[in-house]
């Protein structure tokens, strides 16, 4: 089969397209929106060790089984035991779902990368331009059914030919615009309307000093809560696509180091997030200005950008050109591991299978782009919020299959096929796995107990 030829170059397209999966929307619009709400040094110190252990545990584990059954979630997890095929089955649906509604985030971004490419930035601060925007029936159509096309052709053109060529550029070029806007950011200040005179400094001091004062053991625990379930969506294990990538991978690449290196990666552009939006939102609106999700992106930041002045229009375009990039290379890790699964479940090609799931998901991809006006109705979700269409398949897929499949996998590799299954995978390249303890300690006892926890929590049966 074709699928079997294909092979990321070596290490280091390899972890350039780990990491264009790994650092997406998430990084940039909830990464920094917890930090500021969960105590600033605090989130991050709990998120950095929980990155080492329990974020290592998953992402080696994932990466690993790819590697070592050659297959994705499907044929991964029936290889590993028939019994288990439900699982593989399970952790397949998650791609699936998610790719209904990414490629319409990427949608927004690409509006937005245009809006200020074309210098009509000032429109897209105004109060009710963003709803406005999503709540038309035609242009989120059009961009999100754009933003599909694309990255079904960079998928139909392969591993090495789509994915890896595209990563490989676009992460670095991605990781230099994140860097350049968080070192501006550090140099803004501003006087608001009261007199009150605010510099980026101390926003960064914000963001980075560990404001422990009244700390109570639940709120602790809702720090780490919230640390958790960002760090395993932030890292895109648990939904297959992790598993797929690491089927690609030569026998010859030093995994240890892969994995170490698309922490730093995904961790690292999380860090410089915080460190472009916290102290640019203090500046001009103080902390209290913070919001998560397409609202922090969509309508505060234009704000933000708009009170910058001149500089504000380039600053915004080279956010949402690297905004456009974090999503393209994300969605596009979604799109190949469904393909993966299918081409292997049905002995399919490449290019048969991307077509015929390009029709499916641009269709899937209108009918939630309208999810704001034609289909728009709302919800309640069990963990406490009201959704229309977009949070309801995302609510599915992050906050209720990802932890379930998460505790599953940690009992399947722990007690069932038990921690050698991805240990011996570790060393085959004989290179030594160094945190081996932490591993066989974190996938047995604590990553299955804090799943279970976060399963309970994020289902809303915890509150
Ligand atoms: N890891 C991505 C982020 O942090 O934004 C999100 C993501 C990518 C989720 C791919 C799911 C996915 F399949």
């Amino acid at each position: 089969m074709e699928k079997k030829a294909s092979h990321f170059s070596g290490q280091l397209g390899f972890v350039l397209a780990a990491a264009g999966s790994a650092v997406g929307v998430g990084n940039l619009w909830r990464f920094p929106y917890l930090a500021a709400k969960d105590g600033g040094g605090l989130f991050l110190i709990v998120y950095l060790a929980l990155v080492l252990t329990f974020g290592f545990t998953l992402l080696v584990s994932d990466i690993a089984i790819g590697r070592r059954t050659k297959q994705s979630a499907v044929g991964a997890y029936t290889q590993m035991h028939p019994r288990w095929k439900f699982l593989g089955v399970l952790t397949f649906l998650v791609p699936v779902l998610i790719m209904t509604y990414y490629a319409v985030i990427g949608g927004w971004v690409t509006k937005y990368a245009i809006i200020y490419l074309t210098g009509a930035s000032e429109a897209a601060a105004a109060d009710n331009y963003f709803t406005g925007f999503i709540t038309s029936p035609v242009s989120p159509v059009i961009y999100a059914l754009i933003f599909m096309g694309v990255t079904a052709l960079i998928v139909y053109n392969g591993v090495q030919d789509g994915i890896e060529a595209v990563s490989k550029w676009m992460m670095p070029v991605l990781l230099v615009l994140v860097a350049v806007i968080a070192v501006y950011s550090l140099t803004l200040q501003h006087t608001d309307e009261s007199g009150q005179f605010r510099t980026g400094l101390e926003g960064l001091q914000y963001y980075l000093t560990p404001h422990v004062e009244g700390l109570t053991v639940s709120r602790f625990l809702q720090i780490l809560l919230d640390a958790m379930s960002q760090l395993f969506f932030s890292l895109s294990v648990s939904m297959g696509i992790m598993i797929t990538y690491g089927s690609y991978v030569k026998p010859d690449v030093n995994l240890n180091r892969s994995v170490s290196q698309i922490e730093l990666f995904d961790t690292g552009v999380a860090l410089l997030a915080g460190a472009m939006i916290i102290p640019a939102v203090y500046v001009f609106s103080g902390v209290e200005g913070m919001s998560a999700g397409p609202s922090l992106m969509f309508v505060s930041l234009p704000k933000v950008f708009a009170a910058m002045g001149k500089a504000g229009v380039f600053i915004g375009l080279l956010f949402f050109v690297a905004a456009m990039f974090a999503t393209l290379t994300s969605c596009i890790s979604v799109l190949e591991s469904i393909t993966a699964n299918c081409m292997e479940v049905l002995h399919t090609d490449r290019k048969k299978t991307v077509v015929t799931l390009s029709v499916i998901y641009l269709a899937a991809s209108a009918v939630i782009a309208l999810g704001y006006s034609l289909f728009y109705f709302e919800v309640s979700l069990p963990n406490g919020s009201t959704g229309q269409l977009l949070d309801v398949m995302d609510y599915i897929s992050n906050s209720v299959m990802m932890p379930f499949i998460s505790l599953l996998s940690t009992i399947l590799i722990g007690w069932v096929t038990t921690p050698a299954f991805v240990i011996e995978e570790m060393e085959s390249s004989g290179h030594p796995f160094r945190r081996k303890k932490i591993y066989v300690v974190m996938i047995r006892y604590i990553a299955p107990v804090m799943m279970f926890i976060l399963f309970l929590q994020s289902t809303g049966i915890l509150s």
